[in-house]
């Protein structure tokens, strides 16, 4: 319910800013839905604030942390309190992204928690043990299990009323993938009859992944052999390299190395990091390449 409200409050703002476009240039500005983060400057291990769970929540949703939100018998004084597995959670967190490892909520820590993102986990097996994994692997990953396609021809299709005028961004990134790969990829207009089933949704879209929450991201993939690839729609697009909105081929580039079986990567310069920003265009990178083929032993 709350996230419809946003998702409301987001289409409201979009609406108006298509009506005044030249009047408020910066009212679609999409508010960061990590509010809580305002609240919790400078908390530590020991503290107990309000808003500690929304960060154990969000955490916990990158695969950092082991917080079960569904039961009721966590909804008690402890899941505020800034205990060793946050500071755990969060020296993973700062370790991924190359921050400093501080295990507080530093201002680049918060810097970085709000920049855009992919909505996909970093991680999917939180690491139960207290040791900090100081080792950690540092960069291409997969999905836990590994899977993967077993053969190399994948139909694709786009979902009904999607814009056509992102369909080439995103054709010209699944040729990327073709041109780096074995991949071949072929055009369906049945979309349950594709492998790679490219969507925009606003809101809720019926996967337990609604989008404009505060977890949901930009967009989301599901593993092979799944395919289902989902855009957020309330987000402003671009096709032709705008600078105030993000560029459909990247975050297509990257959605469809999900697509494939590949997970994030510590690598700033790779497609598969999971940060994105406004106006930034990337194409693949040697990490990428070199994830794909581990895969796939090619
Ligand atoms: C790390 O800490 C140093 C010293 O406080 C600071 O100058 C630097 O900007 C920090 N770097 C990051 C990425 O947080
Ligand atoms: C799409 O494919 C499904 C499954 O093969 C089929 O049941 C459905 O009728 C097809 N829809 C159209 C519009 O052709
Ligand atoms: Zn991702
Ligand atoms: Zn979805």
């Amino acid at each position: 319910m709350a996230s419809q409200v946003f998702t409301y409050i987001l289409l409201f703002h979009f609406h108006l800013y298509i009506i005044h476009a030249h009047q408020f240039k910066s009212i679609h500005k999409i508010p960061s839905p990590l509010k809580f983060l305002n609240q919790l400057s400078g908390v530590q291990k020991g503290d107990n604030v309000k808003y500690v769970s929304d960060l154990k929540k969000y955490l916990s949703y990158l695969g950092y942390l082991i917080y079960n939100t569904n039961s009721n018998e966590q909804r008690s004084e402890k899941d505020n309190i800034f205990d060793s597995s946050v500071e755990l959670a969060l020296k993973k967190y700062q370790k991924f992204y190359n921050l400093n490892i501080t295990g507080t909520l530093d201002a680049n820590t918060m810097v970085k928690m709000q920049e855009p993102r992919c909505g996909m986990p970093d991680f999917y097996r939180p690491d139960k043990s207290a040791v900090f994994p100081f080792h950690m692997i540092s960069y291409y990953s997969f999905f836990p299990g590994h899977p993967k396609w077993r053969k190399k021809k994948l139909k694709y299709a786009f979902n009904r009323n999607m814009k056509e005028e992102l369909k080439p961004p995103l054709e010209h990134a699944l040729s990327e993938w073709a041109s780096a790969t074995p991949f071949r990829f072929s055009r369906v207009s049945n979309l349950s009859q594709a492998d790679i089933k490219i969507s925009f949704f606003r809101g809720y879209h019926g996967d337990g992944q609604p989008f404009g929450s505060k977890d949901a991201g930009l967009a989301h993939t599901f593993a092979p052999p799944d395919g289902r690839v989902h855009f957020d729609a309330a987000q402003k697009w671009s096709s032709k390299g705008e600078k105030d909105a993000y560029d459909v081929q990247t975050v297509g580039l990257h959605e469809l190395g999900h697509a494939l079986g590949l997970g994030h990567t510590r690598i700033l310069k790779a497609v598969m990091y999971p940060i994105v920003h406004e106006g930034e265009r990337k194409g693949l990178h040697e990490d990428d390449i070199n994830g794909i083929k581990a895969l796939y032993k090619f």
